[in-house]
């Protein structure tokens, strides 16, 4: 193991050899028994620990981090960091509700993202007084601007430009091109603004991008800023002061982490980012905005799940566990990785096997032939990083229920949703 990575905070770990995988202070085992499976754990000490990374890495400039709460939207994820002064990125009502439940002193603190706002969502967002709009289209802020005027306000807002920045990343979660169906064209955006500025209802406050999600290298960070910053500086000597720049999100995680050898320590990622960042707005004085999901919350969660059966079928040995795609669906949407560790390892030799779930579809799986150590029906294994778009994106597909999630700290342990049962299922369904 390098060295830096001895010095990151490691929630999930065996405690010491043959005893069960602890999320901090507390087993898994003893978790598993008490809420049952599946079922996602989550350690609030790393959570803070990289949201606080990004607040120390901009403390030089006036910043604010804006949580992305799409990454996972539980509302005692959303309190945790509220209470450390952080800010959230949302894209829909239903994210302003939860903002709003879980922290209501927050929501001077929220900007509002997203390609398509409705006007109720809008006219929800302007009565609450969130901090800014970022809006992706002209359409969208003549709509913001018409709403405003309604409700007697004036509306905060950012344009979301795409810089046309190539970002390596699934395809499925890169935006940065104009190709795609995110932001402003930023060839188009002074005349948006100059014409914005003339309208006593809007306010340019700011500019924004994201170029995509699970990004690696900071260099299309820096790339897409210093685009940004540019514009800005042309608004400026228009007489058009922005008083905001917004990086977005979409720094990655290192999915592979545990096995390699030459990982970099997420602090280090973290400053590798800021500086990118703080190159392109050297000598730009404004208040920055980042808007990070996954870095901060991927890693702090496993999903625990208990095997149900080994099966063989001809040469194949399938791990058939009670968590299925409808609880963990970025295998299957993006044939992302997650590690997968028994929670009490059993002696004997690692061997390939595919891990899958109950739902009847063949794309149900998290691994296929991943050398797994032996498990056992009754056995308990843990997805790793799955603390981002985990939950978030779990569905009620073949009408299973949704897990139940546990926040630990410390040596502390609280439930924070029960699971579901047949009467969550069908509590909104008429017959
Ligand atoms: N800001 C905006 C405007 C976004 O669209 C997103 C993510 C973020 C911030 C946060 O990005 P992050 O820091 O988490 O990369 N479901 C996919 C990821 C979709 C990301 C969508 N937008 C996955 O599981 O990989």
């Amino acid at each position: 193991m390098s060295p830096d990575l001895q010095n990151s905070f490691r929630p999930f770990q065996h405690s010491g050899a043959g005893s069960a995988l602890h999320c901090d202070g507390v087993s898994l085992e003893t978790l598993a028994k008490q809420y049952g499976t599946p079922l996602y754990v989550y350690s609030a000490t790393q959570i803070l620990e990289r949201l606080g990374m990004f607040q120390q890495a901009f403390a030089g400039r006036d910043h604010l981090v804006c949580y992305a709460v799409k990454a996972n939207s539980s509302l005692a994820i959303l309190k945790l960091q509220a209470d450390r002064g952080a800010g959230f990125d949302i894209v829909s009502g239903g994210e302003l509700e939860r903002v709003m439940k879980a922290a209501p002193q927050a929501v001077g603190r929220v900007v509002f993202s997203g390609v398509g706002k409705t006007a109720a969502e809008i006219d929800r967002a302007l009565e609450a007084g969130i901090l800014e709009f970022n809006v992706e289209s002209e359409a969208e802020l003549e709509l913001l601007a018409m709403r405003a005027r309604k409700l007697k306000v004036k509306a905060r807002f950012a344009l979301r430009v795409n810089p046309d920045v190539f970002a390596e990343t699934h395809p499925y979660i890169s935006t940065g091109l104009r190709e795609h169906k995110f932001g402003i064209d930023i060839r188009k955006a002074v005349e948006i603004y100059r014409a914005a500025a003339r309208n006593k209802w809007l306010e340019p406050y700011g500019i924004s991008v994201h170029i995509g999600s699970q990004i690696r290298s900071a260099d299309p960070f820096g790339a897409a800023m210093e685009r940004v910053c540019k514009l800005a500086m042309q608004l400026k000597r228009e007489g058009i002061r922005l008083k905001v720049v917004d990086a977005g999100g979409g720094l990655g995680i290192d999915y592979h982490e545990r096995a390699d050898a030459k990982a970099v320590s997420p602090a280090a990622k973290v400053q590798e980012y800021a500086a990118a960042i703080e190159k392109a707005l050297e000598g730009f004085d404004c208040k920055l905005l980042i808007e990070p999901g996954r870095f901060i919350v991927a890693q702090a969660g496993a999903l625990v799940t208990r095997v149900l059966n080994v099966k063989k079928n001809g040469k194949k040995t399938f791990v058939i566990t009670d968590a299925a795609m409808n609880d963990l669906i970025r295998p299957a949407l993006y044939q992302a990785y997650h590690e997968i560790v028994p929670v009490r390892p059993r002696s004997g030799r690692a061997r390939a096997v595919d891990v899958v779930g109950p739902v009847c579809e063949t794309g149900d799986f998290f691994a296929r032939d991943r050398m797994l150590k032996p498990v056992e029906a009754g056995d308990l294994v843990a997805l790793l990083d799955a603390g981002a778009y985990g939950m978030a994106q779990s569905s009620n597909y073949n009408s299973r229920f949704r897990p139940a999630e546990v926040l630990v700290e410390g040596k502390q342990q609280r439930l924070i949703r029960r699971r579901e049962e047949i009467k969550d299922l069908l509590a909104t369904e008429i017959a």
